[in-house]
């Protein structure tokens, strides 16, 4: 049976209101930084309607009370799950992975040679590719033997953390990653691609929201930040708050690297500008500014 669409719903689904979207879409950026625009509203709603049939709810004024009153930790981990994008990949934005290996590695190897402790944060690492490009670049560069290197991957998806630490990949994973890479770094299982121990042994995931300060403190000081198609989705003061975040994680000459999309313009005058030969990158001064 075909059912009669009202207001871009099947009928008998309850329609999203113009001020439950405004209430929602406030908690949803308040807890996760997320800002849904006023042209969003049927994106939200398609995203989240089915948590109301598996509630058992009949508006998404209910479903706010839930978030916004309930002892709602689960239900916050199923929003986020479809509130946010996870589109990610190996070796994604090679251009800023070479200037990182190329240029940063050296520096940080030269910097780092009398504590020999490496500490790099993935942030917002989706399935775990980006942490274990950067622990195969680690690998690759031979500068850290004998040190203590540890990469830490987080992300506000739980069922994302839980497929990087599953390390297995199809061959979509693949679409920018030299073949010679692939066969060095991972190993083949039932079609898949398992990362290889060495690389694993490197990498640390765990469930975190960026905007809790309580968690991101776990991550302790770091030297490296990636935090790559993340904030794009943010709105102004959300960013500027995790960025205030990433620059109390970071040592002292501790570096920052965004998406290419992603500016720090108007953020953050805490940060200097680093200019690599490929890329721009921002890096906590190594003496407190005056
Ligand atoms: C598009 S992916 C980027 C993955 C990877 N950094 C890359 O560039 O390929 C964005 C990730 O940010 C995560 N994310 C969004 N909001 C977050 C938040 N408040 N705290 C932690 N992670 C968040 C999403 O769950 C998603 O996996």
């Amino acid at each position: 049976m075909k059912l009669r669409r009202i207001g871009g719903l099947a009928s008998g689904q309850p329609p999203l209101r113009a001020e439950d979207y405004r209430l929602l879409r406030d908690l949803v950026n308040e807890r996760l930084g997320v800002y849904y625009g006023p042209d969003a509203r049927g994106s939200l709603e398609r995203r989240l309607r089915e948590r109301l049939a598996v509630r058992g709810l009949t508006t998404f004024g209910d479903y706010y009370q839930l978030l916004k009153f309930g002892n709602a930790q689960e239900e916050w981990d199923e929003a986020a799950e479809l509130l946010t994008t996870h589109e990610t990949y190996f070796f994604r934005e090679d251009y800023q992975l070479r200037a990182f290996k190329n240029e940063l590695l050296p520096q940080l190897a030269k910097a780092g040679r009398a504590r020999r402790r490496l500490h790099i944060w993935s942030a917002g690492c989706s399935t775990g590719e980006e942490a274990y490009t950067v622990a195969i670049l680690l690998l690759e560069s031979g500068l850290f033997d004998g040190w203590e290197v540890r990469v830490y991957g987080s992300d506000v998806s739980k069922k994302c953390i839980a497929a990087a630490r599953r390390g297995v990949y199809t061959t979509q994973a693949f679409r920018t990653t030299p073949e010679a890479v692939r066969s060095r770094w991972f190993r083949q299982v039932d079609g898949a691609y398992a990362v290889s121990d060495a690389v694993r042994a490197l990498c640390h995931f765990g469930q975190m929201n960026l905007l809790d300060d309580e968690r991101t403190q776990l991550i302790g000081r770091v030297d490296v930040v990636f935090c790559r198609n993340v904030l794009i989705y943010f709105d102004a003061a959300s960013r500027r708050r995790v960025i205030d975040m990433f620059h109390e994680r970071l040592d002292p000459g501790g570096v920052l690297l965004l998406g290419h999309s992603e500016s720090l313009l108007n953020v953050s005058t805490a940060f200097e500008l680093l200019h690599l030969s490929e890329d721009l990158v921002y890096r906590k001064p190594t003496l407190a500014p005056r």
